[in-house]
């Protein structure tokens, strides 16, 4: 065990935390399925993912293990871009998720061409936040390694950095002594109301 963990194992630790029982979630980057279960498992029996890829691959060994886990009631599974997300969550959910992941990059174990894009994934970031509930969390793993993983790493850091600072709490955490193929990890918190407005007044009221 060491006290820094893994960027993955970070990101798992924050978005357990963040969810309750009964709580709306997103997996933007199905994959294999190792986040959904973790999300699945967080929102317990009344909760639900909403889980998307463009892979029938992907969807496919996701799915057999969420059956082996017992956890595919709780999700909900799209074959479509993250883009595409407001076609698939329902109206009513816009302010309610509480926790979403982009784990971004290739598929392991698949056709690493097949890769997500700052275009697509910017996109799909843009319109999640307003389905984002107050003290709700976005995580997103970035990879630089990959053709194509650095540009995407730019694109996030600048539209990151973009974000109101007074909606939204934005971390960055990496091992910035790893030589070559750093991960970052980027981790949103939208602020409640009462943090937000706080965060209007002078120092001396808040
Ligand atoms: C690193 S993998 C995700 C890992 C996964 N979360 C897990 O737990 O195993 C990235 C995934 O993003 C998917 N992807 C690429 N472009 C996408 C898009 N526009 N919308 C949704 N998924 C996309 C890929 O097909 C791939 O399965």
């Amino acid at each position: 065990m060491t006290y820094l963990p893994d960027f993955l194992d970070f990101s798992a630790s924050i978005l357990h935390q963040a969810l309750r029982p009964g709580d709306l979630a997103v997996d933007a980057t199905l994959g294999n399925g190792r986040d959904a279960v973790l999300l699945a498992e967080s929102v317990g029996q009344a909760g639900k993912v909403f889980c998307f890829d463009i892979q029938e691959v992907a969807i496919h060994r996701a799915r057999e293990r969420l059956a082996a886990a017992g956890l595919l009631e709780r999700v909900q599974i799209f074959r479509a871009g993250h883009e595409r997300l407001t076609e698939h969550l329902p109206p009513e959910s816009q302010g309610h998720v509480r926790a979403a992941t982009f784990n971004l990059g290739f598929l392991p174990g698949s056709d690493r061409r097949i890769i997500t894009r700052p275009e697509t994934t910017l996109a799909a970031l843009a319109v999640l936040l307003p389905f984002m509930a107050p003290g709700g969390i976005v995580s997103i793993a970035v990879y630089t390694g990959h053709p194509g993983g650095q540009a995407e790493g730019e694109a996030i850091a600048a539209w990151c950095g973009s974000l109101a600072p007074t909606i939204w709490r934005v971390a960055r955490y990496e091992q910035v002594n790893k030589p070559v193929n750093r991960e970052v990890l980027y981790l949103l918190e939208r602020l409640g109301e009462k943090q937000a407005s706080a965060k209007c007044l002078p120092q001396t009221l808040a």
